[in-house]
């Protein structure tokens, strides 16, 4: 009886050396591994099993809460409260809006990003077949904008409103969409239904959710769709805001 418990013992012992082992040789793969937090990485790995999220909770446990002078994580450009841009951040492939219902404002020409306006002309066609006439109140803003708009906001109410530097909308991928009728309001409107549904087909995804302000900063903004390309349908299956795919599924290398 002794002898079959020893024999197990070292059994178990030795599966959890090779698991140790097998641990070590896949994290230590990783640019961002750091040799000094092995045991640290070991003991979360075995509560997420994920390499990536570990190593970002390890090495960057502040990612939700500190400034970042970061704005790229792979090539997903993230703006929030703690990544800014600089006031001469301008994008590369800026175009002005024409072929969709937009808001035309005196000395103002509505822009966006080339890729994101494609796409977005694709989204308007498809909710016009599904009779919502949807409308682009706002698109591109520019530093100098943003700073224009947060001085005339008579409360300024930063769950809703970027201080200048830290809005989506500089970045020329964030769009604000509704139709005309229902304005930006955060009660449920036929467009939103719409947009939950379908946007993510489309490449945006819905930025400021529900329930997500904590991490988002931002409180529900049913409006404010942001382009991020293929990583959409992710996003919106998973129920993710971008912060949340960012720190769980790529790895912070700073
Ligand atoms: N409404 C969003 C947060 C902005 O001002 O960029
Ligand atoms: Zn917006």
């Amino acid at each position: 009886m002794k002898k079959i418990l020893i024999i197990i013992f070292l059994f178990l012992l030795s599966s959890c050396r090779s698991d140790f082992i097998t641990f070590k040789k896949n994290i230590s793969s990783y640019k961002s591994y750091n040799p000094n937090h092995l045991k640290d990485y070991y003991e979360l790995y075995k509560t997420n099993n994920s390499y990536i999220l570990t190593l970002n909770l390890i090495n960057h446990p502040t990612f939700y809460t500190t400034s970042y002078n970061q704005i790229y994580y792979n090539d997903i450009l993230l703006v929030n409260k703690l990544h800014g841009l600089t006031k001469d951040f301008i994008p590369k492939n800026l175009v002005e809006v024409k072929n969709i219902n937009f808001v035309k404002r005196t000395n103002e020409i509505m822009m966006l990003d080339k890729v994101a306006l494609t796409n977005l002309e694709l989204l308007f066609m498809d909710a016009k077949s599904q009779n919502i006439d949807l409308l682009l109140y706002s698109a591109y803003r520019s530093y100098d904008k943003q700073l224009s708009l947060w001085k005339t906001t008579p409360t300024f109410d930063n769950l809703y409103k970027a201080v200048p530097g830290y809005s989506e909308h500089q970045t020329g991928l964030a769009v604000d969409i509704s139709t005309i009728d229902e304005g930006l309001t955060s009660t449920k409107t036929k467009a939103y239904e719409y947009l939950e549904k379908n946007a993510y087909k489309y490449g945006f995804i819905l930025r400021y959710p529900k329930d997500k302000t904590d991490i988002t900063g931002y409180a529900y903004e049913p409006w404010h769709f942001r382009y991020v390309g293929s990583i959409s349908t992710f996003i919106y299956e998973n129920n993710l805001t971008l912060e949340e795919y960012i720190y769980n599924y790529i790895e912070i290398k700073q």
